[in-house]
């Protein structure tokens, strides 16, 4: 199914009503959490919690988690190659917790310097935030080793942006070694406005709402409110099924696209933006050689992949 299907067959407020329509956008919606969560190799899909995308999933764990566990005592560690993201976010946490905040610099190749980063890691650590790869230089980062350095030294949450990591190779976040991971759907070949934050069960339990109103409650009475269970505890308000669905859909061409894009992250600095120079339709991975221009601010060419045309299938 893809997203003009769900405005023709299931155009409904998941979750809320008993009526026919409502109950298959409930189940759609249901479906593209397990597919999504499938590709990403969680196996817990309550631990996939949909938002607008990377943005909303960092502030997510900066504003929920961040705010009920951070003191002035504190640091929080981010490095010099994060989006603002994946910077931002936690500046503005760390000033209003009073908490300190600390970048690690990169070398002179455009990684992690991890020398540096042991330098900053101590029991003061509480987040360390890293990306998985970076969208202006194209590095892929070692998370094993940042994992290592993290539990070694710390007893922070390692929360990866992974924007530039889902769409283009195999991510398992089950056995990533992170807390946290967000990502977002329209680069990885599904629409705007949707994206996901996954996390532990534990942390997201022991987590307090990020925001608070309709379906992420249980119980409400005049003085107080308990929390529904995962994935609801973290989606308050009228969900945005139909993206959901999308996003179901275009993470199942992006798997077809996959190896193609895998290559393409390895020569990803060269190759970015000679299609669009070009005028060239054609996926990036498919490109001559000589087509590749020069290195840009940008990781990953646009690629323009569309959904295979006859497929009528829901899935
Ligand atoms: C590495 C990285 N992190 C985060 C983001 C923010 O993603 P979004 O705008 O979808 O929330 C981007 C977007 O370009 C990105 O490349």
């Amino acid at each position: 199914m893809h997203c003009a299907i769900f405005y023709e067959t299931a155009n409904a407020n998941p979750h809320r009503g008993a009526y026919a329509l409502s109950v298959r956008a409930t189940e759609c919606y249901h479906q593209s959490r397990v597919r999504v969560a499938q590709f990403l190799g969680v196996r817990d899909s309550d631990c996939l919690i949909f938002t607008r995308g990377t943005t909303e999933g960092l502030n997510l764990v900066a504003g929920a988690w961040g705010m009920a566990n951070l003191s002035s005592d504190d640091e929080i560690v981010v490095t010099a190659m994060d989006h603002h993201a994946n910077f931002v976010p936690w500046q503005v946490l760390a000033m209003r917790r009073g908490a300190k905040f600390r970048v690690c610099e990169l070398t002179p190749d455009g990684k992690i310097d991890l020398d540096f980063l042991s330098s900053l890691l101590n029991k003061r650590t509480k987040i360390v935030a890293v990306s998985h790869v970076s969208n202006a230089l194209g590095t892929i980062n070692p998370i094993a080793e940042v994992a290592r350095l993290v539990r070694e030294k710390t007893d922070a949450i390692l929360v990866c942006d992974g924007a530039q990591s889902a769409p283009h190779f195999p991510v398992s976040f089950d056995s990533l070694g992170v807390d946290f991971y967000a990502f977002s759907g329209h680069k990885m070949l599904g629409p705007m406005g949707i994206g996901g934050l996954i996390g532990k069960r534990e942390m997201l339990e022991e987590m307090p709402p990020y925001q608070t109103g309709g379906d992420m409650i249980e119980f409400v009475h005049d003085d107080r409110t308990t929390w529904n269970v995962l994935p609801h505890k973290f989606e308050a308000g009228t969900p945005n099924a139909a993206n959901a669905v999308g996003l179901a859909a275009g993470r199942r061409v992006s798997r077809q696209d996959r190896h193609g894009s895998c290559a393409l992250s390895r020569k990803s600095a060269d190759v970015r933006g000679a299609g669009a120079a070009l005028g060239d339709r054609r996926p990036p991975h498919l490109w001559a050689a000589g087509q590749r221009a020069e290195r840009s601010s940008e990781l990953h060419p646009r690629r323009r992949a569309s959904p295979r045309s006859g497929d009528n299938s829901r899935w």
